[in-house]
């Protein structure tokens, strides 16, 4: 990657309805739509204008469901990306889609304004999970949704989420046995996040739904892992696997660490080692907007020792990891090796510490106890 390149992500916010286990900003009401949009353009316009010199990479719309929202809108963002940014050496340009909202017309709009790859939120092949976790779409609606991609894509993610309610290895081998026949360039296979705050984890406390015990989701990522092996799929990152070549590019700027720009309610950036945040609501980041004002929740500069640490935290969700010459190129080499010999006498049986530095099979298996662990090194 040149230094000089940038990813951009854009959030969009709306969605049909939300899913139980969802903690993306999005909201069903559509009165702000158009409002939404004007205050998008905005925001491009005020970051464009500092952004001068640097060139697009990538850029991903997601959300919320992007295919929710009339192609008109997809393309007034479009427009301000490229009247405000220099997209002369786009390389890749993704947007999520969800099954029952993506269609022939839509997805021909897409092919025309240079979108090369798709990403769908399938989750499950299960309709009784699907059902259960307020999907808008059931197994049927998937596959026809999927079919119609094909015909205009051959650059396809499908995302699917492991431990929902109802999950058990005959909902896992449906999943896979779709993957077999489908043969998606690329699938983001998540574990269930039930930790925050949502509908989902409500329902889990009061009784009402149960999850698969751990034991048993351990066992199914273990077959997981093994089948997509088998079939071909390289697992490059913790929850990410491709076809040879077919690696996301975007996500490489956030899994380095390096500069990105985010447009839109709660989107985040990282630019010349300073992270912000936008506001997750979307009636004051029409405002801010409006008045001229960039709609930041959060701002900091990074030290180079949170720099260092944000990078590694970010880098080893890949599994080759990060090279030991990248780093000392990128920051002081006695910040690199002081951070590395807390790692190596904290979490030596998780983390590989040679030329590369990544996590074993076994931190691979257990990466939110090892990102947790990470939080306590120290600059001194
Ligand atoms: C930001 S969401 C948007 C995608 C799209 N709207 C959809 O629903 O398919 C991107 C992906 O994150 C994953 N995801 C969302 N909530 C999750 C959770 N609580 N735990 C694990 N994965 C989750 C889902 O696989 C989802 O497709
Ligand atoms: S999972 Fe996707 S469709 Fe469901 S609420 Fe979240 S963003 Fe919307």
């Amino acid at each position: 990657m040149n230094s000089n390149d940038i990813a951009v992500y854009l959030h969009i916010p709306f969605c049909v309805k939300r899913c139980l286990y969802c903690d993306y900003v999005s909201t069903t009401d559509l009165s702000l739509k158009a409002k939404y949009f004007n205050a998008l353009s905005k925001e491009i316009a005020l970051k464009g204008e500092k952004l001068k010199g640097r060139k697009v990479r990538t850029i991903y719309f997601g959300g919320g469901t992007p295919s929710f929202v009339e192609e008109e809108f997809i393309l007034q963002t479009f427009r301000s990306l490229q009247e405000h940014m220099d997209l002369s050496d786009l390389e890749e340009f993704t947007i999520e889609v969800n099954p029952e909202s993506v269609n022939e017309k839509k997805v021909q709009f897409y092919k025309e304004i240079g979108i090369n790859r798709i990403s769908m939120g399938f989750q499950s092949t299960s309709d009784k999970i699907l059902k259960t976790v307020g999907r808008s779409h059931d197994f049927n609606k998937g596959l026809e949704s999927y079919k119609l991609l094909t015909s205009f894509y051959d650059n396809i993610n499908i995302d699917f989420i492991v431990g929902l309610p109802y999950e058990n290895f005959e909902t896992v081998n449906s999943n896979l046995e779709f993957i077999e026949k489908m043969k998606p360039s690329h699938i983001s296979y998540y574990l269930l996040d039930s930790s925050h705050d949502t509908p989902l984890k409500h329902f889990l406390e009061i009784k009402e739904m149960k999850l698969p015990e751990d034991d048993l989701v351990y066992d199914l990522l273990d077959y997981i892992y093994d089948q997509l092996k088998k079939l071909q799929y390289n697992r490059y990152e913790i929850s990410s696997w491709s076809l040879p070549q077919k690696e996301c590019i975007h996500n490489q700027f956030y899994w380095y660490n390096l500069d990105y720009v985010g447009f839109g309610v709660s989107a985040g950036g990282h630019i010349n080692n300073e992270r912000y945040v936008n506001t997750s609501d979307v009636k004051a980041y029409i405002t801010k907007l409006n008045n001229e004002e960039l709609p930041y929740d959060t701002k900091n500069a990074n030290d180079e020792f949170a720099e260092l640490l944000e990078t590694l935290f970010m880098s080893l969700r890949l599994t080759k990891g990060i090279t030991y010459d990248s780093l000392v190129q990128r920051f002081s080499k006695n910040v690199v090796d002081n951070v590395l010999n807390q790692l190596k006498n904290n979490l030596e049986e998780y983390i590989s510490i040679d030329d590369s530095i990544k996590l074993t099979t076994k931190g691979l298996n257990f990466s939110r106890f090892v990102f947790e662990k990470l939080l306590d090194v120290s600059p001194t």
